[in-house]
């Protein structure tokens, strides 16, 4: 069987956030992540839910899939997979949740929140919400942007019994300020995500991925990538 490796996080899509700004970059991006071995990529735009409804959201989004896609050389051998950094507020659960907005139309939602610690019980109650009344799957994105939850393994070990997940992203693993700690979280197999939240070739860079997966089989062992991966082998399958 071929190896399957996964950029769980991206805003490679054009035109549609601070991401890719043309089908040329869009191109290039997704050329450098499969010259490092990557097979699949999570497009994952920024959908702010105070600022644009999710159909809105949704018609931007195809409208640039769909460029995208009639652009694609076909000799580019890679899956894309469609999804969303969802930015969550109350205005998310004002209405049923639509799937679409989740990994490939899956119960996986990867999730953002504001960083500010004093927003922690709003955080936490809205992953309940999304847990125990959506029956959905929160991801958090780039988990090391939460110093407070970065320093509270009671409520990370608290979160991940709920069911919440955790993403990272490769450029974290690379700088000093959290390589350790992240190092530590995926040994004690905490994470379970890893992407390159690339936006352009110098912002969150792609190629960052090929040296976070060397940061990680280095100081810790492949086992601990192939652990990584089969988490988003386990969502498509
Ligand atoms: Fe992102």
């Amino acid at each position: 069987m071929n190896k399957v490796t996964y950029d769980f996080h991206s805003h490679i899509l054009p035109c549609v956030d601070d991401g890719a700004k043309s089908v040329e970059d869009s191109i290039a991006l997704i050329e450098n992540l499969v010259s490092q071995g990557v097979t699949d990529i999570c497009l994952t735009p920024h959908f702010y839910t105070s600022e644009i409804s999710t159909e809105d959201f949704l018609t931007k989004r195809n409208e640039s899939f769909g460029l995208l896609k009639s652009s694609l050389p076909d000799d580019l051998k890679v899956n894309l997979h469609l999804g969303a950094e969802v930015y969550i507020t109350k205005y998310l659960f004002s209405s049923t949740i639509d799937k679409r907005i989740c990994i490939d139309g899956t119960d996986y939602i990867l999730c953002e929140f504001s960083y500010d610690k004093n927003y922690r019980e709003n955080m936490l109650n809205y992953l309940e919400n999304l847990i125990y009344s959506n029956s959905l799957i929160p991801i958090i994105a780039h988990v090391e942007r939460y110093d407070w939850l970065l320093k509270d393994e009671k409520t990370r070990k608290e979160l991940l019994s709920m069911g919440v997940l955790f993403q990272t992203n490769t450029i974290s693993l690379c700088d000093r300020k959290f390589k350790k700690k992240l190092l530590k979280m995926i040994a004690n197999k905490e994470i379970s995500f890893l992407g390159t939240d690339a936006h352009s070739m110098h912002r969150n860079s792609p190629q960052y991925f090929s040296q976070a997966q060397a940061v990680i089989s280095d100081k810790l062992s492949s086992d601990f990538l192939d652990y990584i991966q089969s988490a988003s082998k386990n969502i498509f399958s």
